[in-house]
């Protein structure tokens, strides 16, 4: 029998997406606000949603009066097409968070789309004592994915010397151009992960490194671009890879003597605070959300 009427659905898309710590971060979220129960309850779920699929899913959603909806792979840049997308989500070319118009910023017919991903890898930098200030540090970026594409965007906005590395070069020469198109200061460089001479001298001159791609994700965790003997100790080094938490990455950070080394659970926490702020105009329990992400992952190690 069902128990409880809910008003509001949000949802988190992609494919895969099973394993995704959104419902559980947002479901404590809603609960610690009393915002699960009552006439206006609200909860969050996990909808697995193939490329080929997203326009009739992000169609149906609104039809069915969803309130809101968080994007993730592969569906980021293609979801960009089916919203109206804030400018920074246009100019970064992807949207993690839909508005269906239940909260106090949106309204709009097909959905409003913004890009939560980048705000929150920032934010969490600027809180590390050993980091601070963007403006004038040397950010050297791993990867030109959906996340890379994000963060780039806010550090170079920020005034960060921002270089992205890639495997594929020419996705990270794309992304330093796309940079360099829409942010008058920015300039950004690109390089191939092809030479670890060069990956080598980057390292050396860095003040900020981030590892924005796959690698060191479960079940590849003993993978890793970089090792202890390339850093310094001056580097901070953030890989938001969170799954798992203690990546191949920050191991070899702490071998090196690294005093600033940030995992991926505070970047995941403030892209979804600031997805819940945009729907329902709350403030969110951004503690309570951290220690349900922090518990969902030592539960699953
Ligand atoms: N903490 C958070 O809040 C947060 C948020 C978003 C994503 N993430 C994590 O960040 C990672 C990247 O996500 P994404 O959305 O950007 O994925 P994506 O768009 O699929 O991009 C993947 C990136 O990883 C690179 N890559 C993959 N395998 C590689 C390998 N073996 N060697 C070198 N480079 C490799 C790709 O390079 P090519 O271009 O050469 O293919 C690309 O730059 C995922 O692990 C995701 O879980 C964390």
């Amino acid at each position: 029998m069902v128990k409880k009427m809910v008003k509001k659905i949000y949802g988190i898309i992609g494919d895969p997406v099973a394993h995704s710590l959104s419902p559980v971060m947002q479901n404590a979220a809603f609960e610690e606000l009393g915002m699960s129960e009552g006439k206006e309850a609200a909860v969050y779920l996990a909808f697995r949603v193939s490329r080929d699929e997203l326009g009739d899913a992000l169609r149906g959603a609104k039809s069915l009066g969803f309130s809101g909806l968080n994007v993730t792979i592969p569906l980021k840049e293609k979801a960009l097409s089916f919203v109206d997308a804030e400018e920074v989500a246009k100019k970064i070319g992807a949207v993690n968070t839909i508005d269906f118009g239940g909260g106090v910023v949106g309204g709009a017919a097909r959905g409003r789309g913004y890009n939560t991903d980048g705000i929150g890898a920032k934010r969490v930098l600027e809180e590390e004592e050993g980091v601070g200030e963007i403006k004038g540090k040397r950010v050297l970026i791993l990867g030109a994915g959906g996340a890379a594409r994000a963060i780039s965007f806010y550090l170079a906005a920020a005034g960060g010397e921002v270089t992205i590395a890639n495997r594929t070069r020419e996705r990270a020469a794309e992304l330093a151009s796309n940079l360099n198109l829409n942010l008058r200061n920015a300039r950004a460089r690109a390089l191939g992960l092809g030479s670890t001479a060069e990956l080598k001298k980057q390292l050396k001159e860095a003040d900020i490194l981030i590892n924005a791609t796959s690698v060191g994700m479960s079940p590849n965790e003993n993978a890793t671009l970089v090792t202890a003997e390339m850093m310094h100790s001056d580097l901070a080094v953030f890989d938001i890879v969170y799954n798992p938490l203690q990546t191949r990455l920050l191991k070899e950070a702490n071998l090196a003597g690294v005093k600033t080394v940030v995992d991926g659970v505070k970047m995941l926490v403030y892209q979804g605070a600031a997805s819940f702020r945009i729907w329902t105009g709350q403030e969110p329990p951004v503690e309570v959300m951290e220690n349900a992400v922090r518990n969902a992952l030592e539960r699953r190690t």
